[in-house]
């Protein structure tokens, strides 16, 4: 059952103090690299799985977007896109993706920014994707890192002689983690890297791109006291292509 842990009231309150929330784009260190993943957007038209605040969906726009549907399923995080954006192009739905059925051959390329990580059947999602874009559309996503989301026990170990390592442990046991994140224990699901790709190419999408992204020295000039972030993998980004060839199915 969906979670939706942005709908409660101290959660959103403390999310909306992260960077991401108060700067948008600008604010999420990964988004240079996730920008550099994506196709021109000149008259596409765009899906944003999981919007939230819709910082991506006005962004499209602004970069010649044709139109722009931005989904998810928390009414707090939506009622707070659509006060930002004035812009009748962008249309806000309330959904759970986790059943969401998406219209065939309406958008060039699907967007999602750490969100399918939150989804039990990505299997399913990504089948109804793929029938959502047109041939030779694309989808770009941004999920938690497997190396981050996957412990059992997640933590910081620091030995004798203060080295700092990240413990992995349960990496092959896929499923739910529910590890505590501002102040909830939110739910969350961990899959292998090797199921990402499997899901992708069941769902008939052909991986083209995968990066795993970690801190930046730009970011860690600014938070000395993160150097320990090295140690492991923030977040695994990928791009998938349908065929040009194809005709949606
Ligand atoms: C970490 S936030 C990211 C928001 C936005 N994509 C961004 O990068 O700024 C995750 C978003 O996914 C949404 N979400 C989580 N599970 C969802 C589901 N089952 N259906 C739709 N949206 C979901 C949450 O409500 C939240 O807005």
């Amino acid at each position: 059952m969906t979670q939706n842990v942005y709908d409660h009231e101290e959660f959103f309150a403390a999310y909306s103090q992260m960077d991401r929330s108060l700067h948008g784009l600008a604010g999420a260190p990964e988004w240079p690299t996730l920008l550099a993943m994506l196709p021109s957007l000149d008259g596409q038209r765009v899906l944003d799985l999981g919007c939230g605040f819709g910082w991506f969906c006005r962004w499209a726009r602004e970069q010649g977007a044709a139109a722009v549907t931005g989904i998810d399923v928390s009414e707090r995080m939506l009622e707070r896109a659509r006060v930002d954006t004035d812009d009748p192009a962008i249309q806000y739905v309330r959904e759970d993706l986790e059943h969401a059925q998406l219209p065939r051959g309406a958008f060039d390329l699907a967007y999602s920014s750490l969100a399918l990580h939150y989804i039990d059947d990505l299997g399913r999602l990504l089948a109804e994707v793929r029938q959502a874009l047109v041939p030779g559309g694309a989808l770009v996503a941004s999920v938690e890192h497997p190396l981050l989301l996957g412990p059992r026990r997640p933590g910081w170990n620091v030995d004798d002689d203060g080295n700092t390592s990240w413990l992995v442990d349960g990496y092959l046991d896929e499923g739910i983690r529910d590890a505590p994140w501002l102040g909830r224990r939110v739910i969350k699901h961990h899959r292998t890297i090797e199921t990402y790709a499997r899901l992708l190419r069941e769902a008939g999408l052909t991986l083209t791109d995968l990066r795993e992204w970690g801190v930046t020295d730009a970011w860690l000039r600014e938070r000395p006291d993160q150097e320990h972030e090295r140690e492991r993998p923030y977040f695994l980004l990928f791009r998938a292509t349908t065929s040009e060839l194809e005709v949606s199915a």
